[in-house]
């Protein structure tokens, strides 16, 4: 018996894994174990032999028992102690240098743009930029063959020969959202509509897709005091200083009467100076929406009228942050976006200077 106690505790200590100790203790316990058959063995012996034999054995299988378990857990620790060393893991190391991208000046100023005619009251609304022509051009007062919808130099969406839908083009600016908001929700209203849109052009001032800020503010007795008022209000906050505006008379199918917007600045030294000198830079168009456009948008033009306007937002982004070729907006070079670019956490200024 004290031969087979030190061959299975040997054994036990030296067990390399589980499964080791599994088959060690089926040799040993199990019902064809060797102290199993020791067991089988008591039967055959006297009472009084029995009565020593009987309680070594189990005391035996009792410390084969406890060998097994406290070898188990001695591996498990030790398993335990290798995947923590293996896992380990240095909190206090620096963190590893990541690039992180930038907010697109465009983007900046739309928000920018946006947060300041919240602030105004102004609700932000939207429309499609593959629209249709009806929207783009009738409901603004410029029927088929007006010189204005040659003038846009209009992408037309391709139409199959038996094709019954209604003509499409991407959009030329966003004064159909006008007629788009008119229509769902009548008068009074007061939104603003930035988008991109779209004219066949290409230049150091043009690219074939532009941003534009639409404006429409549509009430009893609005004037065109009101949409200056607005105007000056918006400029001053957008570009932190008192900025002027002047009124040109124009020219727009959708407006009556009608007025080019320019803002006062200095062209000192190479560079545009806003709010400051007597040059003065045009920014957007503007008036009182035509009462045909406010019909075709079921807007009864004998209670109500209005203002519009539509801004080029490259354009303003181009004046405030000093970018010199609008084509770069659109080239994705990685430096110009790194440069131009804005913090995630840089937030639009509301009213600075005003
Ligand atoms: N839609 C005009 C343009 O793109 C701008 C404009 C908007 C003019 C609203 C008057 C009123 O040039």
């Amino acid at each position: 018996m004290e031969d087979l106690r030190e061959k299975y505790i040997a054994a036990i200590a030296d067990a390399a894994d589980e499964s080791a100790l599994e088959d060690l203790r089926v040799q040993a316990l199990g019902k064809k174990g060797e102290i199993s058959l020791q067991m089988r063995e008591l039967g055959r012996m006297t009472p009084e032999e029995r009565q020593v034999e009987g309680p070594r054995l189990n005391a035996l299988k009792d410390e084969i028992n406890s060998a097994l378990g406290a070898r188990r857990t001695a591996l498990a620790d030790a398993a335990l102690d290798a995947r923590l060393k293996d896992e380990w893991l240095d909190v206090t190391l620096p963190a590893r240098d990541r690039r992180t991208g930038t907010i697109h000046p465009i983007s900046q100023v739309w928000e920018e743009v946006t947060a300041i005619f919240a602030d105004m009251g102004f609700a932000v609304a939207e429309g499609p930029q593959v629209e249709e022509d009806w929207y783009n051009f009738d409901a603004l007062n410029i029927p088929a063959h007006h010189p204005a919808r040659a003038e846009m130099d209009t992408f037309y969406m391709h139409r199959a020969e038996d094709e019954n839908r209604p003509p499409h083009v991407l959009r030329t600016h966003t004064s159909p959202v006008q007629i788009r908001s008119m229509q769902a929700q009548g008068a009074p209203i007061r939104i603003i509509a930035p988008g991109r849109v779209y004219r066949s052009d290409y230049d150091q001032t043009h690219t074939p897709m532009f941003h534009q800020v639409e404006g429409l503010a549509i009430d009893r007795d609005l004037s065109m005091a009101n949409l200056k008022w607005c105007l000056e209000e918006f400029f001053s906050a957008y570009f932190g200083t008192r900025v002027k505006t002047r009124f040109r008379a124009s020219h727009f199918p959708f407006t009556e009467p009608s007025a080019e917007v320019d803002i006062q600045c200095s062209f000192e030294g190479g560079t545009v100076k806003v709010g400051e000198g007597d040059g003065w830079l045009e920014v957007l168009g503007s008036g009182m929406v035509h009462p045909k456009v406010l019909s075709a948008a079921g807007v009864d033009p004998a209670e109500w009228q209005g203002f519009a306007f539509g801004m080029g937002i490259d354009r303003i982004a181009m004046l405030k942050y000093g970018i010199p070729d609008l084509r770069a907006f659109f080239d994705s070079d990685l430096r110009w976006l790194r440069h131009y670019g804005f913090g995630a956490l840089q937030v639009p200024t509301l009213r600075g200077g005003v």
